[in-house]
């Protein structure tokens, strides 16, 4: 390998800015050329690419967003676009590919590898902390953070009000940003895509706790609950409930920018140097990630097949905690 690309693709995560910066930088340390492709796939397609030097990647490291900006790319998903692709990273030389993103990101460096045998490295870059093989996904810490700060918030008006608050949070088909803000601000009920909860026993235990005198003030939703979101909630306790002064808050992608926290800086700069290093050293089509604080290389088929493990002792704990 002599010259890498670099994207980002999918929904932007605080410290994907990082992880640019630790690839590039890691890449002229070693004498590498270092192109950025803009805008994820599309750019690919649209030959968006340019040279990158360390300077291109001074300034940025306390930044939210991305400054390669992403996409979630169409036509990167027939053959006709790939092969567009291909041939304007060819006509370059270019013989690696670092993609930052989640999985559907990783699908399209893997149909890379598949269809040219170009050699790929994934780097985990996502706030719902969803990929398998990492226990740290670029983005989360933060979101998760300004979740909290948000529903901290919330929580004092409610209090103040007597009101219960329906928060709904990022999360298509992971619970975690709802289970980590929900329990690091006290929440009486979490709900999570991966677990079943239905309205009904919500419903059911707020009455109860309404018998107890237990005020009760704050419910966190994830996006993907299979209830549909916390305005459907809202909409069945107020028929159900109508004693209670119910609100909805959803935090919608305020949880998505920001600067990003010192951890998320972290991972994503050892990240970074990792995957130019894997790219190096041949270690290739795998996503970088970081499990027990060692570096893991799983291979980007299994990272976009396997669903991370989801532990049940956190749902018991929430129960105990908002009893
Ligand atoms: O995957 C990250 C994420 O923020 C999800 O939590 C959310 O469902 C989705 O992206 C929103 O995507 P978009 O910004 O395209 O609406």
């Amino acid at each position: 390998v002599t010259k890498i690309a670099v994207l980002t693709s999918g929904g932007d995560a605080p410290g994907m800015n990082a992880a640019i910066r630790a690839v590039v930088r890691t890449g002229i340390y070693y004498g590498l050329e270092v192109y950025g492709v803009v805008r994820g796939y599309n750019g690919m397609i649209e030959d968006d690419i340019f040279k990158m030097d360390s300077r291109s990647v001074a300034n940025i490291i306390q930044r939210g967003g991305t400054i390669l900006k992403t996409a979630r790319s169409k036509e990167f998903m027939s053959p006709e676009g790939r092969q567009k692709a291909y041939a304007n990273l060819i006509k370059r030389g270019i013989d690696g590919l670092v993609v930052v993103g989640g999985n559907g990101s990783f699908t399209g460096a893997l149909k890379l590898h598949e269809e040219f045998g170009l050699p790929c490295v994934g780097i985990p870059g996502t706030i719902d902390k969803d990929l398998y093989g990492t226990d740290f996904t670029i983005g989360f810490d933060t979101a998760v953070n300004t979740a909290v700060e948000a529903i901290d918030k919330i929580r004092d008006t409610a209090d103040a009000h007597d009101r219960l608050f329906i928060v709904e949070v990022m999360g298509r088909d992971a619970g975690y940003i709802a289970l980590h803000s929900g329990i690091a601000t006290g929440a009486e009920h979490i709900l999570i895509p991966e677990e079943d909860t239905s309205v009904e026993e919500v419903i059911a235990g707020l009455s109860e706790k309404e018998k107890r005198k237990k005020l009760v003030n704050l419910i966190v939703v994830a996006e993907g609950h299979k209830s549909g979101g916390a305005n459907h909630i809202a909409e069945i306790v107020k028929q159900q409930l109508p004693n209670l002064d119910t609100k909805v808050t959803i935090l919608g992608h305020l949880q998505r920018g920001g600067s990003p926290s010192c951890i998320d800086r972290l991972i994503a700069s050892r990240m970074g140097y990792h995957a130019v290093e894997s790219l190096l050293q041949g270690r290739h089509n795998v996503m970088v990630g970081i499990l027990d604080n060692a570096m893991k290389y799983t291979p980007l088929e299994i990272a976009i097949r396997e669903k991370q493990r989801f532990s049940d002792e956190w749902l018991k704990i929430v129960k105990i905690l908002a009893s």
